[in-house]
């Protein structure tokens, strides 16, 4: 071991020349270079400039040897970097030996001069330690396969040893000092010391202090090169980016993220690993703890050296700043700058809560993503509740955005992850890693409800403290659960500002089960002083306690605490649109679409909604607000369903082309579709649209009975084209209509809640059958003759129509009996909607000669189909041929296969006919409590209510249909109103509606009524 008290040697300048020229053949001249213990030279020569070097006596000849092996391994494997180079003897060895003046032997070694500038005199920016981390990365690499008998030295410098600086402690004079060393000590015996055997270990420069690094003076951002391989040993590799962080961080603002520069270039070099930067913080402060204690020995021994004592002052002011830092967070921007998760698993929390969105339970009640939400200004800091906050006024804060919130009809307000808040104004919120900066920006999710507001956890969770935090503007009430799903790595949420009764409720070891309840906001007195709200946070570090938690963090650091502290809105339910809105506001396109668009759009709600996500049963807007969709049948099996696209998309990626050419897709699908029919419909034809199948239906009906007049009924709506508008009364007679053509015969809705009084039941049937009955006759009076009858199964435009039991049958026979065919059309009905069929006119026993369908057919995607008989489609096939460019394409018809999947797989026949019962037991109960509710009908999910004035007089109640749709959609539900006087709720949920959906839709509907009936909205 290398003697420290053994002094330096002192040859005289001629000497040194003289046995520089002896032995190395370089004549030159000298001057002196400061040395701890050898004596160093320059050597200005004409063969170049050199450092001639007379090497301690004490240092052991295995030492010198392992030194110049060092070197020539490095010539040799890393010629192209900025090192010394040594200097072979004249006789060829790479080392000489000289007498000293007590007759000691010394050991003489030569190397070329590296011009530069030491770092320790230079500006130490963000590129030149980074430039620093990679040249130390780079000879490390190139020493990687290295090894010297020499190398495995014993050494006060291995950091290794940092332990036993423990026996110097008592050289330290100052208790303060010595408690802060001891700290760091304590912490290296228990956390680093038995962790160090596992690292990687090699030889390693193990000196990049800042006087032994050189910066190019013309190109600063730079490092030069790298001197004094004096201190190079065989130990951890890792402590060579901690040797170079210890000396380039001192007194830096922001010495982490210094450290963070040089371990970064390193790592770029040669990849360093997380068990690695996992004690690089510790690793940092040991070699400071060595540098301190070392010098506080020798200050003692040997009194006032300056150059033992250069870098004590600086290593002393940062181990203070270091012990004031978290190493938790310090390893986090570590690790970070490496492109590491900022803790174990970060990643991995964050990708199975984005998996799993869907199955959390609500945070609140009613789940968030229903309420209206919009941001609390805390952004803005010219807010006056912002003010109000910063100035510990909770009152004056709570007061401007309950106002706000009244005002907007917002019910939920969300502070978002990331913001920038001037509201942090306590000393609390100096930043601990960077000197001179505040943290101010938000960690957490704000939730603002009253105080009050019940809160439940998405997630099982076992409580990991609760407690009461009472610094003004801190956190109040707080509790931490942990969460450990399956296939999760565990972690935490922070639940702050909560009310004190949490305390006396939970502790921690107790079990919540998912969806239990955790806390309530808490008042201001309760709640650090803030107007009330839930900071709710994620943290993927498990063992971080609860107030460690950074809740408010450096904006520098942002995207370590991202990783750290992920955005919680996820796991709370906050739809992402909540946080930013893209493409246009509603006015503007509501603009645009008067300059650029058809005027005859229609567009639903005095106040329009903009959506920009189906999920489900929910349709999101571009704030955030989730909707439940109880009106757009055409998603039929929710909303985006991952099935369906996926084989759209999939198919979209592969092939789409029309039906000239082969394609397995359109014969599957017809083979599936008629599978589900009666066995006589069984020839099936594509088209984009109902309307176009329809008007394909027109084409046949007519071919086949070489007839053109139609039977419809009243108020049916069939189609956009003129010739199908032409059989819609719904249209023709309306705004716009040119009433009735003479081909079309319109016969009475049979409407069995409008009959006549003295109708007996059991003959509605028959009854509104004589309808369609005069209407043939009327036909035959003018020598006409039906080529067709064509209605819905369940009028649906005409008000949710339930057809008498035995209607068609009746009017089938009579149809027929005139020589015309009978068409279905299932557009909106078919497809499984009513639950014990799959077809609406299988509930009236009848089979008919065509059956159209559209909308559900695709989940959306603009596809639409015929099915009839042999004996139709034998008799359309009259030469001319039926083309329809996108008809029955491989992408439609692989839709179509996969809606039927769905419905198959699922069972949602089952369930929509389960739902759709319990939903009529639900009306009905409301009709006993509300008068206006004159009828409650359904079938599966086809569902209306009828709105009267007066239950007796049938009044239509048409503007109390239209106040209670408006109030649904003000609630979060949509649904639409029908029938000839617009009294009909009308609503067609998806097929996956649950029962705590339709829970929620009575819900909603009760409390419009309720708040309508009181004169409300
Ligand atoms: C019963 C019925 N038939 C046909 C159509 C026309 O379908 P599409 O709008 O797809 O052309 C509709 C559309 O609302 C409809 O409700």
């Amino acid at each position: 071991m290398t003697d420290l008290d053994h002094p330096a040697p002192d040859f005289p300048l001629e000497q040194a020349a003289a046995l520089a020229r002896e032995h190395f053949g370089v004549d030159g001249e000298l001057s002196r270079l400061d040395s701890e213990r050898d004596q160093n030279f320059r050597l200005v020569s004409a063969s170049g400039d050199w450092t001639f070097k007379i090497v301690n006596a004490s240092e052991p000849a295995l030492e010198s040897e392992f030194q110049a092996a060092l070197f020539d391994h490095l010539g040799a494997v890393a010629p192209e970097l900025a090192l010394p180079r040594l200097r072979k003897t004249v006789s060829g060895s790479t080392l000489a030996t000289a007498e000293g003046v007590s007759g000691v032997r010394h050991a003489l070694r030569m190397v070329s001069w590296l011009p530069g500038k030491p770092l320790a005199e230079s500006a130490r920016t963000t590129e030149v330690l980074h430039s620093l981390g990679r040249i130390m990365g780079r000879m490390d690499r190139a020493l990687q396969g290295f090894i010297h008998p020499g190398a495995l030295r014993a050494f006060d410098w291995d950091i290794r040893r940092a332990g036993e600086s423990r026996s110097r402690l008592h050289h330290i004079a100052d208790d303060a000092d010595r408690a802060l060393v001891t700290r760091f000590l304590d912490r290296f015996d228990a956390h680093v010391a038995p962790r160090l055997p596992a690292l990687r270990a090699q030889v390693i420069h193990n000196d990049a202090n800042d006087w032994n690094v050189l910066v190019d003076p013309e190109r600063p951002d730079a490092v030069a090169g790298v001197i004094d391989f004096g201190d190079a040993l065989h130990t951890v590799l890792i402590a060579e980016v901690a040797v170079a962080c210890a000396y380039s961080i001192l007194d830096e603002a922001d010495p982490i993220g210094a450290a963070a520069g040089i371990t970064a270039g390193f790592h770029a070099e040669y990849p360093l690993r997380e068990e690695e930067l996992d004690l690089l913080f510790d690793l940092i402060a040991a070699r400071l703890v060595i540098s301190v204690t070392l010098s506080a020995q020798r200050k003692q021994r040997t009194g006032d050296n300056p150059y033992l004592a250069i870098s004590e002052a600086p290593a002393w002011r940062l181990l203070r700043r270091l012990d004031a830092m978290n190493p938790r967070f310090a390893t986090a921007i570590l690790r970070h700058a490496c492109g590491f998760d900022a803790a174990p698993g970060a990643s991995a929390v964050s990708g199975w809560i984005a998996r799993n969105a869907k199955t959390f339970a609500p945070i609140l009640k009613p789940h968030p993503a229903t309420l209206t939400k919009a941001l609390v200004p805390y952004g803005d800091a010219a807010n006056q509740m912002t003010v109000a906050s910063a100035a510990a006024d909770p009152d004056t804060a709570s007061a401007w955005w309950d106002a706000y919130a009244a005002e907007h009809g917002v019910t939920l307000g969300i502070g978002p992850w990331g913001e920038a808040r001037t509201v942090y104004s306590g000393d609390m919120f100096r930043s601990r890693l960077i000197e001179g900066e505040r943290r101010d920006r938000h960690l957490g999710l704000d939730l603002f409800m009253p105080a009050g507001t019940k809160l439940y956890t998405p997630l099982a969770a076992t409580v990991k403290s609760v407690e009461i935090e009472e610094d003004p503007l801190g956190y109040g009430g707080l509790v931490a659960l942990l969460h450990e799903p399956e296939g999760c790595p565990p972690f935490v949420t922070l639940w702050g500002h909560l009310a004190h009764e949490v305390v006396s409720r939970l502790k921690p070891g107790d079990r919540l089960e998912a969806g239990a309840l955790v806390a309530e906001m808490g008042a201001h007195a309760e709640n650090g002083g803030w107007a009330p709200h839930l900071h709710f946070q994620i943290s993927v570090d498990p063992e971080m306690a609860a107030r460690d938690i950074l809740g408010v963090g450096e904006a520098r650091y942002l995207d370590v605490w991202q990783s750290l502290f992920p955005n919680a809105a996820t796991l709370a339910g906050i739809p992402p649109e909540t946080f930013a809105q893209t493409g246009l506001s509603r006015a503007e396109i509501v603009a645009e679409r008067k300059a650029k668009l058809l005027p005859n759009l229609s567009i639903s709600y005095s106040e329009p909604i903009k959506f920009v996500r189906g999920d489900g049963v929910w349709l999101i807007d571009d704030r955030g607000r989730a909707y439940l969709d109880c009106f757009n049948n055409v998603c039929h099996v929710g909303h985006a369903h991952s099935h369906v696209v996926e084989a759209i998309a999939t198919q979209a990626a592969k092939l789409n082309t029309n039906t000239r050419y082969l394609h397995d897709n359109i014969v599957a699908y017809s083979e599936r579709l008629t599978a589900t029919l009666p066995p006589e419909l069984c020839v099936a034809a594509f088209a984009c649209s109902g309307s176009e199948a329809n008007s394909l239906m027109l084409r046949m009906a007519r071919t086949h009975t070489g007839r053109e007049d139609a039977i419809v009924l009243d108020w049916a709506y069939h189609g956009t084209t003129q010739e199908l508008i032409d059989l819609s009364p719904y249209k023709y007679k309306r705004k716009g209509g040119k009433g009735r053509k003479p081909h079309v015969f319109e016969a009475v809705i049979p409407d069995s809640y409008r009959a006549p009084e003295d109708w007996p039941v059991e003959e509605h049937a028959r009854r509104f059958a004589a309808s369609v009955a005069e209407q043939i006759e009327a036909m035959r009076k003018q020598g006409r003759a039906p080529a067709f009858f064509l209605a819905e199964s369940i009028p649906s435009v005409a008000g949710q129509v339930f057809l008498p039991e035995g209607y068609l049958k009746e009017v089938y026979a009579m149809v027929r009996a005139a020589g015309g065919i009978c068409v279905a059309d299932e557009v909106q009905v078919g497809f499984g909607r009513v639950g014990s069929h799959w077809w609406a006119f299988e509930t009236q026993g009848v089979v008919p000669d065509i059956v159209t369908m559209g909308k559900p057919i695709g989940n959306a995607h603009p596809m639409a189909a015929l099915v009839t008989t042999r004996e139709v489609a034998t008799s359309f096939n009259n030469g001319m041929e039926y083309f329809n460019t996108f008809g029955g394409n491989p992408v439609s018809c692989a839709a179509g296969l996969a809606v039927l999947d769905v419905i198959e797989q699922g069972d949602l026949r089952r369930n929509a006919s389960e739902i759709g019962a319990y939903l009529v037991e639900r009306f009905r109960a409301m009709q006993e409590r509300h008068e206006s509710i004159g009828d409650v009908r359904g079938m599966g999910l086809f569902l209306g209510i009828e709105l009267v004035e007066d239950r007796r007089t049938k009044v239509p109640a048409t503007a109390l249909a239209k106040k209670i749709c408006d109030g649904v959609r003000r609630r979060g539900a949509l649904m639409g109103t029908e029938g000839p006087h617009d009294n009909v709720l009308k609503m067609r949920p998806p097929m996956i509606f649950t029962r705590a959906d339709a829970d929620l839709l009575v819900a909603i509907l009760e409390e419009t009524f309720e708040a309508v009936e009181a004169g409300g909205q």
